[in-house]
């Protein structure tokens, strides 16, 4: 299968000073809500966590009560669905996996969390697989006059078995509506979703990259001390 390139552009937390665009994860979020939570969970991802996106904590109660979650009556001891709370994780849409595999076609569309850390340069697989779906090549044809694309399959170069079963989740421009005002073309959407679940699976990322700097500060301060000490030291040894 094709090797990940990610976007033209890259992106803004690549690179020892790269930064994490608030803005852009915003319109990730916002993708993930509107498009893939149809079908995908962020398990390890709790919904309060998206204060560190730069929302308030009346946003994020908001939109907690957009989401259901399994819960139990309090009156009756029963199993049933309640409104989230922003302590509660991004949940599946389905029930269990024998219901999310039987809509989808015997796939399990997997949790979405840490999905980035999984695959190999995942911000940018994210990317490529989300706008590499196309007609499998003639080529193909030729070389294995058999392949056929079986149902419920989708031809994608960046998937590892080239035969996805996911349908192409975003297929057209302005499928969401930004709330910022930037123009949703299909190229955007799809890297602002992987920059988003870049986030989710690596939330201290930049954090991490940024500690080298002091770090090596210090080191250059201890070295240029230790070299100072030492030239006292055997200043009177002539
Ligand atoms: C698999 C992302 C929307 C159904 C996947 C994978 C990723 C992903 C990264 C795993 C690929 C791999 O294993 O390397 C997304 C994103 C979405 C989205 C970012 C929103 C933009 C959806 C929607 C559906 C769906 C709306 C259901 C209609 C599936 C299924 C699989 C899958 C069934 C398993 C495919 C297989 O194993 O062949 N998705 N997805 N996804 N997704 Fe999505």
């Amino acid at each position: 299968h094709e090797e990940a390139h990610g976007p033209e552009a890259g992106y803004s937390f690549d690179g020892p000073f790269g930064k994490w665009d608030l803005t852009q994860l915003q319109r990730g979020y916002q993708v993930y809500k509107e498009v893939c939570a149809a079908c995908h969970s962020l398990n390890y991802v709790a919904i309060r966590d998206l204060e560190d996106l730069g929302y308030s904590e009346a946003q994020v109660k908001a939109e907690a009560a957009t989401f259901q979650v399994p819960g139990v009556n309090p009156d009756t001891g029963e199993d049933e669905m309640r409104q989230a709370l922003p302590t509660d994780y991004f949940p599946s849409p389905y029930p269990n996996a024998v219901a999310a595999s039987a809509a989808n076609g015997g796939k399990i569309p997997p949790d979405l969390s840490l999905m980035v850390k999984a695959r190999h340069d995942g911000s940018n697989y994210l990317y490529n697989l989300l706008t590499g779906y196309q007609q499998p090549p003639a080529e193909l044809a030729e070389e294995f006059p058999d392949f056929t694309i079986p149902v419920g399959g989708y031809y994608n170069p960046y998937f590892s078995s080239l035969v996805i079963g996911m349908p192409p989740p975003i297929s057209v421009d302005g499928q969401v509506t930004y709330a910022d005002g930037t123009e949703a073309t299909i190229s955007q959407m799809s890297q602002d979703v992987s920059a988003f679940l870049t986030w989710t699976a690596e939330p201290k990322l930049i954090e991490r990259k940024s500690t080298g700097w002091p770090v090596l500060g210090f080191l250059l301060f201890a070295t240029i001390l230790a070299w100072l000490a030492k030239k006292q030291i055997w200043a009177s040894a002539k």
